[in-house]
């Protein structure tokens, strides 16, 4: 273990490393298109001594990208962007076996989890990886002084992007952003097909119902409730879907769910998931209309969907029957269960997304960063779209690794569809 003992880290147990890493070797063999950007590093170094930040959900895929950084040559240290979705014996094997610094532990307190926060940014990063935009917010509201430092930075998902979009909108946002959630090859897969099969496979891991039959409200039909609905539905479910946004509402009639305001699905469903990005979805006057029995789960980026004070302050009592299961007992005796403390149940109860569509997404924050590092200086401090090159060759790599090809523009086609004059 050269370099362990001097390395800074907080992780559960440095013993735990041998699971993490044979995990991540699992979640490697998936992640075809990241294996050969890793290569690449490896032989061309371009991140050569680029010291980054990565606060990402630390899994296995993410100790993957962790590893192919460090192999581009960047000086990689990462913490969690959830308390309770990272992996401790993934921190570990990457601190032992890979001596990356990781800061995270599952089930810290808000505490630890901002001082995590707080150690990796000690690293004084020059690019940030952010999923949720916390190193971005930690930096400009506590750690100023690393701003002139710091050359650009990544974000990962929807709710981190909206909240950076404010901050250049404010005027507050320092340096530039890519926005990777926005590539097709992340949002189109990694939001719907991931959080789809991932947040049903956290349900079913905490409470082990039968989706057959059930009648599952998905709160948001976005890209991860387009997933969640699907995935629900091809289990047997009845699904009914909320939502604020007339067109979002049409695209959900028209793929064969009902829609119905909250009022009325709360006393509909059996099953609820939220996935808006948004605060306070499930209220206390929706819990009051629920079923005996109503299971209630997240997986929004942040644990502000289910209002779960007002939940608390109805209650006459809460225990834990399961892992990750908390029975709410109400005045007239009804039993609402909200699972993984209203914090996105695929990460707290299951593993997350699998690792082929991180593939695409870490694929895209790999390639990102290192247009960053060559590209950062002509950027100023806004949002930017992930470059169509850098989407396209992932989408084009996940092909090759599938073993699919597909057709290419004849020169006639191409002329066809660049001229205004053809098709009369
Ligand atoms: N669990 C995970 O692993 C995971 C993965 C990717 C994204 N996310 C998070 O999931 C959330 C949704 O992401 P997305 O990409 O689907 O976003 P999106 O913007 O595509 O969809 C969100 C939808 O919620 C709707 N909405 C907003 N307020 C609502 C309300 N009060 N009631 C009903 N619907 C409402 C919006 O109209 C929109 O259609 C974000 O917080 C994102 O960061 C989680």
């Amino acid at each position: 273990m050269p370099g362990t003992q001097q390395l800074a880290c907080d992780v559960k147990d440095l013993e735990l490393a041998a699971k993490g890493k044979i995990r991540m070797e699992w979640a490697g063999q998936w992640m075809p298109v990241l294996n050969l950007i890793r290569k690449r590093f490896a032989a061309e170094r371009p991140l050569e001594g680029v010291r980054i930040a990565a606060c990402l959900h630390v899994t296995s895929e993410t100790g993957n990208l962790a590893i192919a950084l460090r192999d581009g040559g960047a000086q990689v240290v990462v913490c969690a962007s959830n308390p309770l979705s990272t992996q401790d014996d993934v921190a570990a094997s990457l601190v032992r076996d890979f001596q990356i610094p990781v800061f995270a532990i599952k089930g810290e307190d808000k505490d630890t989890y901002y001082s995590h926060i707080s150690s990796a940014l000690d690293h004084k990063p020059q690019i940030t990886m952010d999923d949720g935009a916390d190193l971005v917010t930690a930096i400009l509201s506590k750690r100023q002084e690393l701003v002139a430092g710091v050359i650009g930075g990544t974000e990962e998902t929807t709710t981190g992007v909206i909240r950076l979009r404010s901050m250049a909108n404010h005027g507050v946002l320092k340096y530039p952003i890519v926005a990777v959630n926005d590539a097709d090859t992340k949002h189109l897969f990694d939001n719907r097909y991931g959080t789809g099969q991932s947040t049903i496979d956290g349900i079913l891991r905490a409470t082990n119902l039968l989706f057959a039959g059930l009648h599952v409200v998905v709160c948001g039909y976005g890209y991860c409730g387009r997933g969640v609905s699907l995935r629900a539905k091809g289990m047997g479910a009845h699904v009914a879907v909320t939502e604020t946004d007339p067109t979002r509402a049409i695209e959900a009639i028209m793929d064969g769910y009902a829609v119905m305001p909250m009022a009325e699905a709360a006393k509909w469903g059996d099953v609820f998931v939220t996935v808006t990005g948004n605060k306070s979805i499930i209220r206390g006057e929706h819990f009051r209309l629920m079923k005996d029995g109503a299971v209630v789960a997240n997986s929004g980026h942040f644990n502000v969907e289910l209002d779960l004070p007002a939940l608390e302050a109805m209650a006459v009592s809460k225990r834990q029957t399961r892992d990750f299961v908390d029975e709410y007992t109400l005045p007239d005796k009804r039993k609402i269960y909200v699972l993984g403390e209203g914090r996105l149940i695929n990460l707290v109860a299951a593993e997350g997304h699998p690792a082929v569509v991180m593939d695409m997404s870490f694929a895209n924050q790999a390639l990102c960063v290192e247009y960053l590092v060559k590209h950062a200086a002509e950027l100023s401090p806004k949002v930017y779209p992930v470059p169509a090159e850098i989407d396209k060759n992932v989408a084009r790599l996940k092909l090759d690794s599938l073993g699919v090809t597909i057709d290419k523009l004849t020169p006639e086609q191409e002329e066809y569809l660049a001229s205004w004059a053809e098709g009369t």
